[in-house]
């Protein structure tokens, strides 16, 4: 939104944020669903969260429960929400199937990690190489990620070896676009589908004709 690319744009001059939780102070009259000391998030992008005051409409924003960290409370409205709906709309996945992505450490892959985890689904998580690439991997896996997987090692043999073990990905979940997406689909079973969320990469969706095709 900052840089002007994204498909939602405020009028100028506007406050930026998507995400939050705010409390309520007060609320007027006519106010049904919320009370003073509710935590409230937004109910859609756009609200401007980079601030510590609002005065807002009552449909601008919904309670969640306060028994749950401040942290979550404030990451809960996009990018969980994502992540749930990629593994719920798209294929009927069941405990032992397996999810590919790649952007694995960004907050929807985290979030897909966390969710798929709870359900019994095993996730292969791709990510740029880095020199804390061990730790990164670490904390991925106490989360819940089955594999974490550079992305260079996605045309190498390591991944048969991989699918010795592991069934080949219904879903594949593409977050940066470019090569990364072409690789992931290498490696997804016949009939899966792959569900482009993002683009972090700024390049375009390949598909080899023969993978669309055929598989
Ligand atoms: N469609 C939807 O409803 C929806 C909802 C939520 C988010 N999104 C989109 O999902 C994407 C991720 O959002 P987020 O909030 O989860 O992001 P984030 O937490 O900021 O993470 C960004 C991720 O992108 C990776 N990345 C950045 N540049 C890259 C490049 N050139 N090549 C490969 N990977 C690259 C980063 O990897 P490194 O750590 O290696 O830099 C990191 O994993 C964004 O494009 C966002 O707009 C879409």
């Amino acid at each position: 939104m900052i840089q002007g690319t994204y498909a939602i744009l405020p009028d100028l001059p506007a406050v930026g944020g998507n995400e939050g939780v705010a409390q309520v102070i007060e609320v007027g009259s006519q106010v049904k669903s919320l009370k003073a000391g509710d935590w409230v998030i937004p109910r859609d992008a756009g609200l401007g969260t980079w601030r510590t005051e609002a005065v807002l409409a009552e449909d601008d924003v919904f309670s969640v429960p306060n028994s749950i960290p401040l942290l979550s409370a404030a990451t809960l409205g996009v990018n969980p929400c994502t992540a749930f709906r990629m593994l719920s709309d798209f294929e009927d996945l069941r405990p032992g199937d397996s999810v590919i992505q790649n952007a694995a450490n960004s907050g929807v892959g985290q979030a897909v990690i966390q969710i798929a985890a709870a359900r019994g689904i095993n996730t292969i998580n791709i990510i740029r190489d880095r020199p804390d690439f061990t730790q990164l991997s670490d904390r991925l896996k106490a989360i819940g990620a089955s594999h974490v997987i550079r992305e260079e090692s996605l045309r190498r043999p390591e991944m048969k070896e991989l699918f010795k073990t592991c069934s080949k990905p219904k879903l594949a979940l593409n977050g940066v676009g470019g090569k990364s997406a072409t690789e992931l689909l290498r490696h997804l079973q016949v009939g899966g589908s792959m569900v482009t969320y993002g683009g972090m990469s700024k390049q375009p969706v390949t598909v080899p004709v023969v993978r669309h095709h055929f598989k």
